[in-house]
């Protein structure tokens, strides 16, 4: 079998090193430890770029056969877990490569013909994270399917809703969740874009300049399945852009963190919840954990953790932007940095999507203790005051007026709706009876009847849009 240059890596790069590289410089340079997770992606764009070479008369068909071949049987070795990868080869680019021509000689040393490891690794990491971004769409469409069934059921549930933490007013618990439908809506849209900036291939870069060889970029990008939606090929346009940039893995962790930040909110008040102060809502008991020492406690562990792991995601996209700045162009060694954050990133956002889904999924609510919580702090003073309005006062006037109703009401330790009738138009003479059903927090809620609004009839609404949107799961 022919000499592989890559099996002496160890001992030197080319003729032009007099020696080899320390075990030390081995170790730090090394990516192959992380980055093997690309292989599929680094096997993809290996395969669509010597098809195009055959295609293109730049390889023979028989060569493009062979490293068909011997790519199938790395593909089935890796899977199998008996490849033996090697850290001398530092990377999975090498170390796929290697194999290769020790499995089909001179056809595996012409695969890297017209192309470089800048461009490659480019390619794979975008082929990578498309194909995650597929994912966490999905996952992002499931979390929103399973908060919109827990809304479904609890349209008229009244929560007290809360501004600074106090009873402000009240709300429907469908409608509460249903504000986080529409951020995770949002946060899948941001997906969809920045997959639409990842979808375009480096490949044909080369190392920064582009290459000599008559290559067909836009058969391989439509090989790959980089075509927008019309079916276009999307090519990268600047060969020194295509190797340098990460701004696509950049835009991920942006999104990705601010999707951590919507659970995390999210979080923070399933903890808030649960606890015995609010006693709202129980997580089932898959989600909990119990203390070593604290035989009576429950706690809401995996909220807590996803609450800490959005810091973990959001440092990430911290350490990518720092990755970036100042790199001169075109590609640097830098950029090897790009994938554990990535990686990382990826995992923890998937990962916590899924358990939110299950555990959305798998909440029990208590509507009494809502409704009770929701009683204590005047929430309908806004609705007395509206009144008033309607009434004929100032909005202003009536405000004060509703003050001094609240007043009286806290000295006597009632709530608005226990007030007398003759003690409300001390208030204003033109208060009449029908003013009890306002003041109920059924009451509030049904007067909220406005797009965006909390009434019962515009939260349905609601929920039969984005289940039109979302489709079935
Ligand atoms: N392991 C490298 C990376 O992840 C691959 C590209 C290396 N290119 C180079 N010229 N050293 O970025």
């Amino acid at each position: 079998m022919a000499s592989n240059p890559l099996d002496n890596k160890s001992a030197a790069w080319s003729a032009l090193f007099s020696e080899p590289v320390s075990e030390l410089v081995q170790r730090y340079t090394g990516s192959v430890g992380f980055d093997k997770r690309l292989w599929k992606a680094d096997i993809a764009g290996s395969l669509a770029h010597a098809e195009m070479l055959a295609a293109q008369g730049i390889i023979p068909a028989d060569d493009q056969r062979a490293i068909e071949r011997g790519l199938a049987q790395i593909g089935a070795e890796i899977e199998a877990g008996t490849f033996d990868w090697k850290l001398e080869l530092e990377d999975v680019h090498l170390n796929i490569e290697a194999r290769l021509t020790q499995l089909v000689g001179d056809a595996g040393k012409r695969l890297h013909t017209g192309r470089s490891r800048n461009d490659q690794v480019a390619t794979d990491v975008r082929l990578w994270l498309r194909d995650e971004l597929d994912v966490i769409a999905e996952l992002l469409a499931q979390l929103q399917r399973a908060l919109i069934d827990l809304a479904a059921r609890h349209t008229e549930t009244i929560l007290p809703g809360f501004t600074h933490l106090q009873v402000a007013q009240p709300v429907s618990f469908a409608h509460h969740l249903l504000a986080y439908v529409e951020m995770f809506a949002r946060d899948a849209e941001r997906i969809a874009d920045v997959r639409r900036r990842t979808n375009r291939l480096p490949l044909g870069a080369a190392a920064l300049a582009g290459t000599s060889y008559a290559l067909d970029r836009e058969r391989v990008a439509r090989t790959l399945g980089m075509v927008d939606a019309d079916g276009r090929a999307c090519v990268c346009q600047n060969s020194i852009d295509a190797v340098s940039d990460r701004d696509f893995a950049i835009e991920f962790c942006a999104a990705a963190s601010l999707a951590m930040i919507h659970v995390s909110r999210l979080s923070e008040e399933l903890v808030l919840w649960m606890s015995q102060s609010f006693g709202f809502i129980e997580l089932a008991d898959r989600f909990c954990t119990g203390s070593s020492i604290m035989p009576q406690k429950k706690n809401p562990d995996v909220p807590e953790l996803a609450r800490g792991k959005t810091g973990r995601v959001a440092g990430h996209l911290m350490g990518l932007l720092m990755l970036m700045k100042g790199q001169p162009l075109a590609y640097n060694k830098d950029n090897q940095e790009d994938k554990e954050p990535l990686f990382d990133s990826v995992d923890t956002l998937e990962d916590t999507l899924r358990i939110f889904c299950e555990m959305v999924a798998g909440i029990a609510v208590k509507p009494e203790a809502m409704e009770q919580a929701a009683r204590k702090g005047y929430a309908t003073a806004t609705d007395l005051a509206d009144y008033l309005v309607r009434k004929g006062l100032p909005f202003r006037d009536a405000h004060e007026a509703v003050a001094h109703a609240v007043k009286a009401a806290i000295a006597q330790g009632k709530d608005l709706s226990e007030l007398t009738l003759a003690e409300l138009q001390r208030l204003h003479p033109a208060i009449t009876d029908d003013i009890f059903g306002i003041l109920t927090l059924q009451g509030s809620l049904a007067a909220r009847d406005l797009v965006g609004g909390t009434a019962p009839a515009q939260v349905r609404l609601q929920i039969a849009r984005h289940r039109a949107r979302l489709g079935a799961g």
